[in-house]
């Protein structure tokens, strides 16, 4: 394997995993298949248990979704094989400073790095994203995506499964505005000119999984994730009510949803997006397929009218999305010696805690 354990991997000592996590009292489980009806008792009831899924823990796992298992095989299988190639093969689509998109092997998080190799495209083939971070930037930088040359079928089936789990975010967001007592559609036109991405991790069994992390503790910054795992395990939840972290225990053929910060600050806060991390093994390889549901890069963010009133005023600044996205990936990408962007940094003032 590439990755060779040093220091750069060891987390300070109260980010380090606990030998044993529970996989009890975990994320709910919450069976899709009312969405089919559309409407009546069920629907209504699955639209409450998502409700209060995102309420109480941020996180929730999914079965019945409607996507085929051999679409979740195939992209498994296609994941595998490019992970397996020599590490020339994989680095000549290797992200750069001046594209995001590709193959990594040294991603940190909050300045740790990340044991973890990855491959990142986007569903749209290509992304625009703000040129600078300056206020008000007008001016676009355009990424395209770095497709390998093996396996030769991997686009076809990357394609083939950003579409479905792409329908599916749909359907889930739809769920979600709902439960906020908005109508079903109001969430889901921040993705016209969407900026989703999907990455393939690839955690390699690690010589130190008690001092390491395949990815160090953080929130998602977008609106929703949607999830595939293998039945590896590794992915670890802070669970709201009592702060402990809990593993999210294999579901085959399920999806694990979280929300992002997005959804954060359009719920002011109703809804919080929850931190995780992932968890390595000495044992065995794990593979993991996030698909983070993101708005336009030109999306300005923040809590929805609807949402807030004289008693619960706006507790967000409105930020850029985009902005938000290329200051995490540069922090992700090289250590910048300070802390990345967070939503934290847009709370008001007289509301801060
Ligand atoms: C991520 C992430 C979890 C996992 O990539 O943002 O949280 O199980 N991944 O790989
Ligand atoms: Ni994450």
């Amino acid at each position: 394997m590439g990755l060779e354990f040093d220091d750069a991997f060891i987390q300070a000592e109260e980010h380090r995993p606990k030998p044993s996590i529970s996989e009890a009292g975990g994320i709910p489980v919450i069976d899709l298949s009312p969405i089919i009806a559309g409407e009546g008792e069920a629907f209504s009831g699955l639209v409450a248990e998502v409700g209060s899924a995102c309420k109480n823990w941020g996180f929730f796992q999914v079965i019945n979704h409607g996507i085929d298992g051999k679409v979740l095989e195939r992209i498994h299988a296609a994941a595998r094989e490019f992970f397996a190639l020599p590490l020339e093969e994989k680095r000549r689509v290797r992200r750069g400073e001046d594209n995001p998109l590709g193959y990594y092997d040294a991603e940190n998080t909050k300045n740790v790095r990340d044991w973890k190799e990855v491959f990142d495209f986007v569903t749209n083939e290509s992304a625009e994203l703000p040129a600078t971070e300056e206020p008000g930037e007008k001016r676009t930088d355009v990424f395209w995506n770095q497709w390998p040359e093996y396996p030769p079928e991997f686009r076809d089936v990357c394609k083939e499964y950003s579409k479905e789990v792409e329908k599916l975010a749909y359907k889930l967001v739809e769920l979600i505005s709902l439960s906020l007592g908005l109508s079903a559609k109001r969430l889901s036109s921040f993705f016209k000119d969407d900026m989703n991405f999907i990455r393939l991790n690839h955690y390699p069994p690690c010589p130190e999984p008690q001092l390491a992390l395949g990815v160090g503790r953080h929130k998602d910054g977008g609106a929703l994730t949607v999830l595939f795992q293998d039945d590896v395990g590794g992915l670890d939840v802070r669970r709201k009510n009592d702060g402990e972290w809990v593993r999210v225990k294999p579901i085959h053929n399920s999806f694990i949803i979280n929300v992002g910060d997005i959804i954060q600050v359009w719920s002011n806060d109703a809804y919080e997006s929850v931190e995780h991390r992932v968890s390595v093994n000495s044992e065995r390889e794990r593979f993991s397929i996030p698909f983070f549901f993101n708005p336009a890069h030109y999306t300005n963010v923040k809590p929805l009218e609807e949402l807030t009133s004289e008693e619960n005023p706006a507790r967000y600044e409105e930020y850029n999305w985009g902005q938000f996205f290329k200051a995490r990936k540069n922090s992700n990408f090289k250590k910048l010696g300070k802390e990345n962007v967070q939503i934290y940094h847009f709370k008001k003032a007289l509301l801060a805690n």
